[in-house]
């Protein structure tokens, strides 16, 4: 028996929030470990449909939930989540809800200072989600974040609010953005501590007995490989790590904790906000594409950029994230296409290549290089078994495991939990 990693493999929103309900369920830990409210889950539960942005999805299925070190929090933002899922009939108490006493802080400033600065970023923006994540994070390795332990000691606040402003401000005023007071900086954490410490705790402590009790820990990732800071499409990614090894630094456990590591990945690509993006289609099949996906985002209710699997990319991510399996999600979204297509390598100027470069001016300029197989009729939507697949399907499913070195998992036909085809059982690693 292992523990269990879920990340996203392309850009986000591969349809982690079901796959991670599904193997919630069969765990008694769920573990956030970096990003923030960025995220966005849909989980649908019989009839009732949650969104979730920084609560662990386990919490839907009564199982604790804890946000880790690695994971920037916006006290508003997780009070207004716990109030909606409360009221729609979830217990969220510092006994189902454990967050790190040593996770930083979003601000009202961080997201001023995102928002300002991708305003003046022009054609270059990364289109980010405008809530304060890379701020945040900056403050982090900066070392002059919040932290949640600080809030219990008004001594250490006054010292590192200073110390904020200064900065802050100076660039605020920079950007023609209004500057923020001590006092309206103390005013938001004076409301929010109350709500916000009684659920800190040492994180690192709690999950090291209950690992050590045998508990299963699942680890929740947010974003995806692709938009990692190191190994993303940078600068067009989020401020975290979103590869598997994060989960032990993210959450204060070692290495050895992250157990199975299951990349979740579309049948098809998406993206969300600017950068490259090189199996992207700007035709009726990609609006079609989008519309049978209902690709909009959770979060900020984007259109979704829709193209071919990318193979090539998807091997990288498999090899940094540390990939063991892949669930493969959405194919009935291409039920019905007479042709579908798989990104293969890329061309960039005039050369063939099967890595994607490093450099943002050559990754904007590689095309793809398509492999165009014969599409299916029939429905896969619903399927519960192979049998159930069209063969055309299959061999698109086997083709792409060829492809990208790794074995597929899981296989999800439909937003509900139930239709999921298992291969192998992650937990059983
Ligand atoms: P940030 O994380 O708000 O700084 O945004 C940086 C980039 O990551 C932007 O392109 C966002 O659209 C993208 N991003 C952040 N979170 C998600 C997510 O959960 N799904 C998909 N894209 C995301």
């Amino acid at each position: 028996m292992s523990n269990v990693t879920v990340i996203g493999t392309q850009w986000g929103d591969e349809g982690k929030g079901k796959i991670v309900d599904w193997l919630a369920s069969r765990a008694d830990i769920v573990v956030r470990f970096q990003g923030g409210h960025n995220a966005g889950h849909t989980l649908v539960v019989n009839d009732q449909v949650y969104k979730l942005s920084l609560l662990p999805s386990g919490l839907v299925r009564g199982k604790i939930g804890v946000i880790g070190n690695g994971v920037v929090v916006d006290p508003k933002a997780l009070m207004s989540e716990i109030d909606r899922v409360v009221e729609q009939g979830l217990k969220v108490t510092p006994e189902t809800l454990w967050i790190a006493e040593t996770a930083p802080i979003i601000l009202p400033l961080h997201g001023a200072i995102d928002r300002a600065r991708e305003a003046v970023r022009g054609k270059h923006k990364i289109g980010t989600t405008g809530r304060g994540i890379g701020p945040a994070y900056e403050d982090k390795v900066a070392r002059r974040a919040i932290r949640i332990c600080d809030l219990s000691e008004p001594e250490t606040l006054d010292w590192k609010i200073d110390e904020l402003l200064l900065h802050h401000n100076t660039l605020l005023a920079g950007l023609g953005a209004p500057t923020f007071t001590k006092e309206e900086i103390l005013a938001f954490l004076g409301e929010i501590t109350p709500r916000l410490l009684p659920f800190a705790c040492p994180v690192w402590d709690r999950l090291d007995e209950a690992d050590r009790a045998g508990k299963r820990i699942l680890f929740e990732g947010a974003q995806a490989v692709m938009l990692d800071v190191d190994h993303g499409t940078y600068p067009f990614v989020t401020s975290s790590n979103t590869v598997a090894s994060v989960a032990a630094s993210g959450s204060g456990m070692g290495p050895k904790a992250i157990g199975f590591v299951l990349g979740i990945a579309k049948a098809y690509t998406t993206r969300v906000g600017e950068g490259p993006f090189p199996s992207e289609l700007f035709d009726d099949t990609g609006r079609g594409i989008a519309e049978r996906g209902r690709e909009f985002g959770t979060v900020t209710g984007r259109p979704r950029r829709c193209g071919w699997f990318d193979a090539t990319m998807m091997r990288r991510a498999i090899r940094v994230g540390g990939v063991n399996g892949i669930a493969l999600t959405k194919l009935d979204v291409l039920d019905g296409m007479d042709e579908v297509s798989i990104c293969v390598g890329y061309e960039l100027d005039g050369k063939t290549i099967q890595s994607f470069p490093s450099a943002p001016g050559a990754q904007a300029r590689v095309k793809p290089v398509l492999e165009t197989m014969k599409g299916w009729n029939e429905t896969t939507a619903g399927a519960r078994s192979w049998a159930d697949l069209p063969a055309q399907a299959i061999k698109y499913v086997r083709r792409i495991e060829e492809l990208i070195g790794a074995p597929v998992t899981l296989l999800s036909t439909s937003p509900q939990r139930d239709d999921t085809i298992l291969v192998t059982d992650p937990f059983e690693g």
